[in-house]
């Protein structure tokens, strides 16, 4: 290969790296470029190769211009490196860019509404005393939520004008005894068991009264559970609920329990009847396959509006329905 040969290749290889030099995007690249025409088996070796059939004058002007190629080269490369590493310095300074005076996002703090809050109070005093907590449904039938209770077939909870039926006969559950049947259907005695959950009934919406509202069923069937059982868990809620209040139990009557009472709180001078309980009526019993003559239980239902009310203070059983953020935030 002649002198000349040996320049334009030298040249050419020059040419080449310097394109491939500025179209290197990352550090990577660039570092194969530099490979590829520096490295020992690079592009610029190559040539040089061919430098041994050259005349010994030839020999040291090839070795200065390859010297010259190789310089400026590197230095290309290490411009290019720099141009590369601030580039990406800048990017990432760019991506993560915290504006430490901008506003914060403001996220409200949710509260529990007061009917959650009293039923979750409620839930953890009877799963402290072993209670287990079930569920039933509010689209029911008769049977669940009257006949199996032994409503008589023309009592007047059954009127159109108090239950509200579905097309095709189904109702709307008037109460949360319905768990009692559903449970006792499927578990055997002894069983203590906590259910709360939404009622319905036609009745006119005022201040005590609205069409849909909650109540907490509790019961315990075993053998010989007395009134006294009864009467000492009703107390022992009450008291850790509301604290040393008086309490009082008035005869009352229930289809599905015998004797029924009604339990009244002393709450700042007055009586107020939070719940009503009783024996399970043998009928219940029986309804569930139970032998009455073996086991026996006591039930009690309580309405949550009443004892939120009561709790917190609360003139108007709407107000818990209104969504009024005004209200709802003072809890
Ligand atoms: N289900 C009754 C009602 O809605 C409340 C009730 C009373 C439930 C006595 C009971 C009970 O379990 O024993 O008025």
């Amino acid at each position: 290969m002649s002198l000349s040969e040996i320049e334009a290749q030298l040249s050419e290889v020059q040419q080449r790296a310097i394109a491939d030099i500025s179209a290197a995007a990352t550090l990577d690249e660039l570092d194969q470029v530099r490979v590829k025409y520096l490295g020992k088996k690079g592009d610029l070796s190559k040539v040089l190769g061919g430098m041994g059939k050259l005349s010994a004058e030839e020999r040291p002007q090839v070795g200065a211009l390859a010297n010259q190629a190789k310089t400026a080269l590197q230095s290309r490369l290490e411009q290019c490196k720099t141009d590369l590493q601030s580039a990406q310095i800048q990017a990432q300074l760019a991506a993560e860019t915290i504006d430490v005076t901008m506003p914060g996002v403001y996220q409200p703090q949710g509260r529990i509404h007061p009917i959650n809050s009293i039923i979750d109070q409620i839930t953890d005093i009877f799963v402290g005393l072993g209670y287990t907590v079930a569920q039933s449904q509010e689209i029911e039938s008769d049977y669940y939520n009257f006949e199996a209770l032994n409503f008589l077939p023309d009592h007047p909870a059954r009127d159109m004008q108090d239950t509200l039926y579905l097309p095709g006969g189904q109702l709307m559950r008037t109460h949360t005894s319905n768990t009692q049947i559903r449970y006792m259907e499927n578990h055997q005695p002894p069983m203590r068991v906590l259910a709360s959950g939404r009622c319905y009934r036609r009745d006119t919406v005022d201040a005590t009264h609205a069409a849909v509202f909650h109540q907490i069923e509790f019961f315990a069937v075993d053998k010989d559970i007395t009134f006294t059982d009864l009467r000492g868990t009703v107390q022992l809620f009450l008291n850790a609920l509301f604290g040393d209040i008086e309490v009082r139990f008035r005869p009352s009557y229930f289809p599905f329990t015998e004797p029924s009472a009604e339990v009244d709180v002393r709450w700042q001078g007055q009586w107020l009847e939070v719940m009503g309980c009783g024996m399970v009526d043998p009928n219940v019993l029986k309804a569930v396959g139970c032998d009455p003559e073996v086991y026996s239980g006591f039930a009690a239902g309580l309405g949550v509006e009443r004892l939120a009310m009561v709790q917190s203070k609360i003139d108007d059983i709407r107000r818990l329905y209104s969504s009024d953020l005004r209200f709802l935030r003072q809890f």
